[in-house]
């Protein structure tokens, strides 16, 4: 039975950098919104990927000569591989600017000089200093920090309500497909009906569908399922980002330490067992690749040697311990010293570039359904994100997406009862994780994709009883997504790297760029148990 809960403008599922600005930017436009997260009361921002981002926020620096925003598009559209959507990109990376003064308005402290001029380093893939950073490699949990505290004021004024513990389970929609809020359940396994005009979903990443993740527990791919079940188009699944550069924790599963790649933007240099560089002579930028060259290369190095990890070697940066904070940390915690020894590192699954395709307002296709974050498929990332791109473009379209709500405040919602999901397919979580680690990963090919789908459309039908049913369900319907995609992207491109396909096709490359065509796939409704249907 669903509960009857709160009416708001806005509600938005997830407590990272786009909800919560979104969030903040709606309740200074005189809205009311309704937060939900999966965090707890006390820290409910703790586990979002938003607090576990080290590196920064690449943001042009409109005092240096050598940057502009067309440098900084033409660097984010290098690294997305023939398939970033330039005006979609060139729109977000112009209002990055603001969004960060913004940002910087509501508290945010970023590291700087004596003068007060930002720091900036470099990040694989950046042709110029441009990333800025806080608290060394803590740069996600600084956003986190004063974005909460510039939402408390809204929290006490009674603006903004927040509900921890919660777990969106339905995205609901009236007769006619519009978006009339969400049904939800808390901590207790009570279900509740939050209803408005307009939701957001900001609710992050699929990093734990695999083995091994730089994300944290809660990125099981919920708001893409969300979005598929409601109806919403999704695309460029097959574009799993994997960070080149994992601490290497054997036997470890889930959540790893990321050696942040601003570690190599200070000089540290990706080596063989013997010292040797694994990047030179692959690409022009060696070390500072686009993050998919160097992903691969250390794949490749690995396979090559037999060895299951390669080393970054950071002995030569200066003050490491103090630069890099939580990466030093990280490394310390299984007994080596990045100012010592060459730090063990393999390539785990970090970013979904692909996601809930939106417009440039977030609007995704299904009325009153908007998406931001790593959630979504603006177009910014392609097949491939430009390191530190994505607090910047969670900033952005935060902030967009509070504007349409505030256009679409008022709009009536239409009572409806909906029914909730019970039950759902799904796998087994360790199960579902390995075979995604072995059949999609740096590099993928159809036998391996296959034996995914397979596993996939064998998944029973059970009862949902816990958040961590409804997550093994999202992950089981998500995991099938993309590797359908996969397996319908018959090339290789930015971070998609089929082994039986080695080959980028210019011809379909610019065929499913296109997006006023429809390159998302949708959710058969009608089929219970699921399977992805490319559109
Ligand atoms: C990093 O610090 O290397 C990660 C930055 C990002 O994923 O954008």
């Amino acid at each position: 039975m669903t509960h009857d809960g709160d009416r708001a403008d806005l509600v938005v599922v997830g407590a990272g950098v786009a909800g919560l600005t979104a969030a903040i930017h709606a309740a200074e436009l005189g809205l009311t919104v309704i937060v939900t997260t999966k965090g707890s009361r006390r820290t409910p921002g703790a586990d979002t990927s938003t607090r576990y981002a080290q590196g920064g926020i690449a943001v042009v620096d409109p005092t240096d000569p050598a940057d502009s925003i067309d440098v900084h598009l033409t660097d984010t559209l290098s690294a997305g591989a023939g398939h970033t959507d330039p005006l979609a990109a060139r729109s977000i990376l112009a209002d990055g600017p603001d969004a960060v003064a913004a940002l910087i308005a509501w508290g945010a402290r970023f590291d700087a000089h004596a003068d007060g001029m930002l720091r900036r380093t470099r990040e694989g893939g950046h042709g110029v200093r441009r990333i800025i950073h806080a608290g060394g490699d803590a740069t996600g949990a600084e956003v986190e920090r004063a974005l909460w505290e510039a939402l408390r004021p809204h929290m006490v004024s009674g603006r903004v309500g927040v509900r921890a513990e919660t777990m969106v389970i339905a995205v609901d929609t009236d007769l006619d497909g519009r978006a009339i809020g969400v049904t939800a359940r808390d901590g207790t396994g009570r279900a509740v009906a939050l209803r408005a005009p307009t939701v957001l979903l900001a609710t992050g990443g699929i990093g734990q569908i695999y083995a091994a993740t730089t994300n944290p527990e809660g990125s099981m791919g919920d708001g893409v399922a969300l979005a598929l079940r409601a109806g919403a188009a999704v695309a460029d699944l097959e574009f799993v980002q994997f960070h080149p550069t994992m601490l290497h924790t054997p036997g470890a599963r889930g959540r790893r330490t990321l050696i942040s790649e601003a570690v190599r933007g200070e000089g540290a240099r990706l080596v063989d067992a013997d010292g040797v560089s694994i990047t030179e002579g692959v690409h022009p930028l060696g070390d500072l690749a686009p993050r998919d060259v160097v992903a691969h290369a250390v794949h490749t190095a690995m396979v090559a040697s037999g060895r299951d990890c390669m080393f970054l070697d950071a002995r030569d940066v200066p003050d490491v311990a103090q630069r890099f904070p939580t990466v030093t940390a990280g490394v310390r915690a299984i007994g080596l010293d990045p100012a010592v020894d060459p730090i063990p590192v393999v390539p785990g699954a970090h970013y979904l570039c692909g996601g809930v395709a939106t417009g440039d307002r977030g609007d995704t296709t299904v009325e009153g359904l908007f998406a931001a974050g790593e959630v979504a498929r603006t177009g910014l990332h392609g097949a491939n994100r430009l390191a530190s791109n994505s607090l910047l473009e969670g900033l952005v379209m935060g902030r967009r997406v509070a504007r349409a709500a505030a256009d679409r405040a008022g709009t009536p919602i239409t009572p409806t009862d909906v029914e909730m999901l019970t039950r759902a397919a799904r796998c087994d979580r360790t199960t579902l994780q390995d075979a995604m680690s072995a059949g999609a990963g740096v590099t993928r090919d159809a036998a391996g994709l296959t034996a995914v789908a397979d596993l996939v459309a064998a998944a029973k039908v059970r009862p949902l009883r816990s958040f961590s049913d409804v997550a093994d369900a999202a992950a089981t319907m998500v995991a099938g997504a993309v590797v359908a995609a996969a397996l319908r992207r018959d090339e290789s491109r930015g971070c998609h790297r089929r082994a039986d396909r080695p080959l980028t096709d210019p011809v379909s490359r610019l065929e499913w760029a296109r997006i006023d065509e429809p390159v998302g796939m949708r959710w058969d409704a009608a089929d219970p148990v699921g399977s992805p249907v490319v559109a």
